[in-house]
Parts: structure tokens; C-alpha cells; sequence
């Protein structure tokens, strides 16, 4: 019998890469390929940094591990880090956990909890959004837009209560119709009226979606005006940010963008820029003390702010604010829209190039007009993935259920303009390819 070595699944792709530096990764036969996805768009300060090395070995000689509640100096510098540098200054409380699944689950549970302290047991909802993903764990997997993820697993995971993702592409009254902002808007007043605000405790949202729909993001004055029916309904607000946060969309957070304050806030990812397993789920004071109040348990997972997890973050983290590069995201992020836009903003078949700072998304449609997607069967995204590779770039897969050919670009920080023009020549040609 044939051993299936890795991933637990069978793959067609069969690739093996032996190591990775900035802003590549080698395979193994000495090929070098651009990662113009940072992964799973996690990759800030590219890869192989000895800074965060050295951190790290320092942080296992010192304290392999030590219970997550107890202070340690590896926990303090990271603390002290994202207060005084990252954090909104109302986002007071940090809990920390091993990724972004995680990191939404507390954030849930505190939503909850926080509701149950002020007696209130009963509001209970947490509403999602039609299209979004917020991890892999049962409860996130039930609770996601994400219909791909959950395949097999419907009959189990709580069916989710939705709000319709802001689409301007697809808006129902027309493709970036001028009142789209205020139909989806009505869509969030009319699902709370529905539900009935007693009954929901927050909204876990991304303010710009990951990979579910590629960058796609609301339209301009959404999120301020939601937060305030949000706010009027003593709804929380729970920012998913585990793949905006942390200057990848041009700002700190989405939120800053968006002139926003949620009540809780998640990130993952870029938080640890890959080197460490790890994710936040910050709070407001209000929040904490309630649920302190009721003497209730905020639980830990064992490997939760883990020493060396810590020490690599709070490095990471250290080197975008002291290398500034967070403030090259916008002009950066521009540059690729730009070009991408000469290259193939005209092309038959790609409906839309949006994104905001380096989380760019790519849709790809069989029909232009009518935004008609390609069968499934044609498996576009995962051709222009193959072709990339080929090309010696290696593209990020978005899309779920109906609308799944679009392809997402977030490469680290540190991209320059060779990586630009080598990874708009490979998306261009391989879009040209697995459509043809
Ligand atoms: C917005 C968002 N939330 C949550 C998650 C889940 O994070 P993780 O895979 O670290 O558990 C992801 C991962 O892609 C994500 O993009």
C-alpha cells in the first residue's frame, strides 16, 4: 500500500521545500519560489530572521514552559509590547492562545460570559456573516460562511445566524450600486429585529475578509454606522482581525481603518509573522471585570503563551515598528493594484482586482457581465495555483460555495519591486493559462 506521507489527505501538488528566506522558499531541488502569500498570509517580516532565532533559544533556555497565568519576562515584553505600541488603548486586556481559532473561540466565549454576568444568559447569539472564516475548530467551522470548510460536518455544527456580507461586487441592487451601503446596513437591522437584540450577544466579524471572499471589503462608511446599530441593540462588537491585524491591510488594524472600537478584538497570524504559534483576543475593562464579577473562568490552553512563543512575537513585532514596515504597506499594496490593473484589469475573465494595503484579491468569473462563475468542475483556482508554481510563485487560494475562483496575494512586508513584477507576470499568465 502506498504511504501517504503529508498532509493527512492526498495531494496533487507534491512539492517539498527544503527551506525559506525573505520573501522565498527553496525546494528541495534548489528551486526558488516567491511566496506572494506569506503563507497563509502570515509572513510579515519575511523568513529566516536570526533576530527572532536568537529570541526564541533565549526563551527555551529560560523558561521552556511556565503554567500561561504566571508572569515570566518573555510574557512581560510581549505585554508591554502590544500595550504601548499595537493595542487600541481601549482594548486593555490580553488572553492568549495558540492561533486564530482559538483566539475567536475565547473571543465567543467572552462575549457570552460577559453577557451571562450582567444576567443575561439568554442573549446568546453570536451572528456571523454569510461569507467569512474564522477557524477550524468545531464551533468555528459551524459558525464561518465558509461552506467549503464544513463539507461533511453540517449535520453536527451549529448552523450559523447571518448577516449578508457586504459584497459591492455582488450586491443584489447592482454591482457597487450607490445605495449598497445602506441595503446591507438594512440587512443587519432587519436580522437583529428578527432575532430580537435580547437574544444576541455580539457580532464576530472580519472587517475585511480573508480568503472566504479575497479582500473583499464593505462599502465606505459601513462599519462606523453598524457599530452604532450594534451599539443602540447592546450588541458587542468582535473584530476578527487574525488576518488583517497587525499592518497588513495599511493600518494597525482593520479597525483603525474603519474608524471603529471593537469591544473585542482577535488577531493570529501576523502577530507572530509565522515564527510562533500564536493569537490574542483583547478586551476592554468593562468586559473583564463583569465577567470577574460573576466568578466566572476565563480558561487557558496548556501551550497559551508559551515562553518561546512570547519571545518570538514580541521580536517580530519589535522589528515591524523599528524597520517601519507597517507604513510600506500602503504605497506597496498600491503599486500591485496599479499594476495589476494595467496587466489585467481588462481581461476577459477576471471580474474584479480589490484589496486593501497587501491583502489583494483577485475574482475570477467565466462570464464578465453577468459575474457568472466558472463550473466547479473547471477548478480554476486550483490551475492558477499549479501555474504560479510552475512560474515560480506561489499564489493563495480564496473563495468557498458558489464564488470560489479568486486568488489572494499577501506577501510579506519586504517585497520590492522585482517580487511586484514577478508576481503580476506569473498571475497574468497563469490566469491566461488555466482559462484558455
Ligand atoms: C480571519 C481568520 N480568522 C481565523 C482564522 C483561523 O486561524 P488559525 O488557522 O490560526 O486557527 C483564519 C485563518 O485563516 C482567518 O483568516
Amino acid at each position: 500500500m502506498e504511504l501517504v506521507k503529508w498532509p493527512f489527505l492526498k495531494q496533487s501538488w507534491g512539492i517539498e521545500f527544503e527551506r525559506s528566506e525573505g520573501a522565498y522558499l527553496y525546494t528541495k531541488d534548489g528551486k526558488k519560489v516567491l511566496d506572494a502569500a506569506g503563507g497563509a498570509i502570515v509572513s510579515n517580516i519575511g523568513y529566516g530572521r536570526e533576530e527572532v532565532a536568537d529570541a526564541i533559544a533565549r526563551a527555551v533556555k529560560n523558561n521552556s514552559y511556565v503554567l500561561p497565568p504566571f508572569l515570566t519576562p518573555e510574557r512581560e515584553a510581549l505585554l508591554d509590547e502590544l500595550r504601548e505600541y499595537w493595542l487600541p488603548s481601549h482594548l486593555t486586556r490580553i488572553h492568549l492562545s495558540s492561533g486564530g481559532s482559538e483566539a475567536n473561540e475565547s473571543g465567543v466565549k467572552l462575549a457570552i460570559q460577559y453577557q451571562a454576568s450582567r444576567g443575561q444568559p439568554e442573549k446568546n447569539i453570536i451572528l456571523t456573516r454569510s461569507l467569512s472564516y474564522h477557524g477550524t475548530t468545531l464551533n468555528m467551522s459551524g459558525i464561518s460562511g465558509h461552506a467549503a470548510r464544513k463539507r461533511g460536518l453540517e449535520s453536527y455544527v451549529p448552523e450559523p445566524t447571518t448577516i449578508e456580507t457586504p459584497y459591492p461586487l455582488r450586491c443584489p441592487l447592482g454591482s457597487h450600486h450607490p445605495e449598497a451601503k445602506n441595503y446591507y446596513l438594512e440587512n443587519l437591522r432587519n436580522t437583529i429585529k428578527r432575532i430580537g437584540s435580547n437574544n444576541i450577544a455580539g457580532l464576530l466579524m472580519e472587517p475585511i475578509n480573508g480568503s472566504s471572499g479575497g479582500a473583499i471589503y464593505p462599502p465606505d462608511g459601513y462599519w462606523k454606522e453598524a457599530q452604532e446599530i450594534l451599539r443602540e441593540n447592546d450588541i458587542l462588537l468582535i473584530a476578527d482581525e487574525v488576518m488583517t491585524g497587525f499592518g497588513r491591510v495599511g493600518e494597525d488594524f482593520a479597525s483603525n481603518l474603519y474608524d471603529i472600537e471593537p469591544d473585542i478584538l482577535i488577531a493570529g497570524k501576523g502577530m507572530g509573522g509565522g515564527y510562533a504559534a500564536i493569537g490574542g483576543t483583547y478586551s476592554t475593562d468593562r468586559i473583564a471585570d463583569s465577567i470577574q464579577a460573576a466568578g466566572y473562568e476565563v480558561m487557558f490552553h496548556t501551550f497559551a503563551a508559551l515562553p518561546q512563543s512570547c519571545a518570538a512575537s514580541a521580536e517580530v513585532l519589535k522589528i515591524l515598528r523599528e524597520e517601519n514596515l507597517c507604513q510600506k504597506v500602503p504605497s506597496l499594496g498600491e503599486k500591485i493594484l496599479d499594476q495589476l490593473n494595467s496587466e489585467i484589469g481588462q481581461h476577459p475573465h477576471v471580474a474584479e482586482i480589490r484589496g486593501k494595503g497587501l491583502l489583494i484579491g483577485i475574482e475570477i468569473v467565466e462570464d464578465k457581465s453577468s459575474l457568472k462563475p466558472f463550473n466547479e468542475s473547471k477548478k480554476i483556482t486550483s490551475q492558477v495555483m499549479a501555474k504560479g508554481l510552475e512560474k515560480g510563485v506561489f499564489l493563495y487560494p480564496g473563495g468557498t460555495g458558489e464564488y470560489r475562483d479568486i486568488i489572494c496575494l499577501g506577501p510579506a512586508f519586504i517585497i520590492g519591486d522585482e517580487e511586484i513584477n514577478l508576481m503580476v507576470k506569473a498571475l497574468k499568465e497563469s490566469i491566461d493559462q488555466a482559462v484558455s
